[in-house]
């Protein structure tokens, strides 16, 4: 098993990755110390999988709360139907919440970790490759608002993060690919060698390795507990992890979350390759590279048919990182070398997804 620090001030905590590693629960729940009672929110079809096996890892019985899978549970309804949960199970001030499941499970559950009681104690119990190399880790919560991903959310960071590589054994094909979507982000803003490793090693991501699914999965959580670290709060250094998600986000809400996040944050990375060649600001040649290893890995690199372009600018429009209605987008100049560039211009946006749309 590998152990992952993200190291914030005061609040410091482990991400454990490994087969098993589910087992660490129990001594968690002693570290954290006062807690008399847990409540699990798990996704429904998670929870069908492999909820007995996670139940095994707990000293006593918790309470269990579940959720829908899919996007639609990211909704106020759904945290006040959880509330309604911890309400009636009683969970105080020094209780803990267990997510369990993918990005939803991690957005929902640690939102209303952050928000009950003002404030509670959670741990991420990461079972999709998305979630375990990003959605668990950082301490961004969230629900949707109906006319943008993400809009009503609260910082607030878990208490520890488990990645049990057993979990993520029973994903579909495209569940995976989704996921590689952030690494190929990640290493792509951060880690001009992580990127390398990837291009060097796809049939051994493909084939799931469990050595390469370890790097992949140990070297994305180190990059995003450094980053996390050094500017919790987006501040600045931590607004480079937006790159492909200016156009992503407003995909994935234009397409009514049919895509998935990490399909949409590849092709949000395309288009915003294609905005930085033309501003001559990244190669032609380092925009395939992206394109080709995004391709090799399974990932759909060319946009759905059925977009218009008005409708993207205007879910562009409503991206949160945008400054006095401008829209900004994180562009690269290189492999690990990216850039916040605001002021970004609708015709910019309009020729680039023209490169990237069906021929
Ligand atoms: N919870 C995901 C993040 O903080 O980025």
């Amino acid at each position: 098993m590998r152990i992952v620090d993200v190291q914030i001030a005061g609040r410091a905590y482990p991400i454990f990755i490994g087969r098993g590693a589910r087992r660490q629960i129990a001594d968690e729940l002693r570290r954290l110390g006062g807690v008399e009672t847990v409540a699990i929110i798990a996704d429904q079809t998670v929870a069908d999988l492999h909820l007995p096996k996670l139940l095994e890892a707990f000293p006593k019985p918790p309470v269990q709360l579940f959720v829908q899978p899919g996007e639609a549970s990211k909704s106020l309804d759904a945290a006040a139907r959880l509330y309604d949960g911890l309400a009636e199970a009683r969970l105080g001030r020094k209780d803990v919440i267990v997510t369990f499941g993918g990005g939803v499970a991690c957005d929902l559950g640690g939102f209303v970790a952050a928000t009950w009681l003002r404030g509670v104690r959670f741990i991420q119990v990461a079972t999709s490759l998305e979630a375990s190399i990003d959605a668990s880790v950082g301490g961004k919560t969230a629900v949707n608002h109906s006319t943008a991903k993400n809009l009503i959310g609260v910082f607030h960071q878990p208490s520890a993060v488990i990645v049990d590589l057993d979990f993520l054994g029973s994903l579909p094909e495209r569940e995976i690919q989704a996921g590689l979507a952030e690494s190929v982000k990640q290493a792509a803003v951060r880690d001009a060698e992580f990127f390398a490793w990837h291009e060097a090693n796809v049939s051994a991501i493909l084939g799931r390795s469990p050595d390469a699914l370890m790097h992949l999965i140990s070297r994305n959580c180190q990059i995003k507990a450094e980053i996390v670290a050094r500017d919790e709060r987006e501040e600045n250094l931590r607004a480079i992890l937006n790159h492909g998600h200016t156009i992503g986000h407003a995909l994935e809400h234009l397409l009514h979350y049919e895509l998935r996040h990490g399909e949409c944050v590849a092709l949000g990375m395309l288009v915003e390759n294609e905005l930085a060649v033309a501003r001559g600001l990244l190669p032609r040649g380092v925009a395939e590279r992206v394109q080709t290893l995004l391709h090799r890995l399974g990932l759909r690199t060319c946009l759905p048919r059925e977009l218009a372009t008005e409708d993207v600018l205007a879910a562009c429009r409503l991206d949160k990182k945008n400054r006095a209605g401008a829209i900004h987008c994180v562009l690269l100049s290189a492999i690990g070398a990216p850039q916040v560039v605001g002021g970004v211009a609708d015709a910019e946006i309009v020729a680039a997804l023209a490169v990237v749309a069906p021929k």
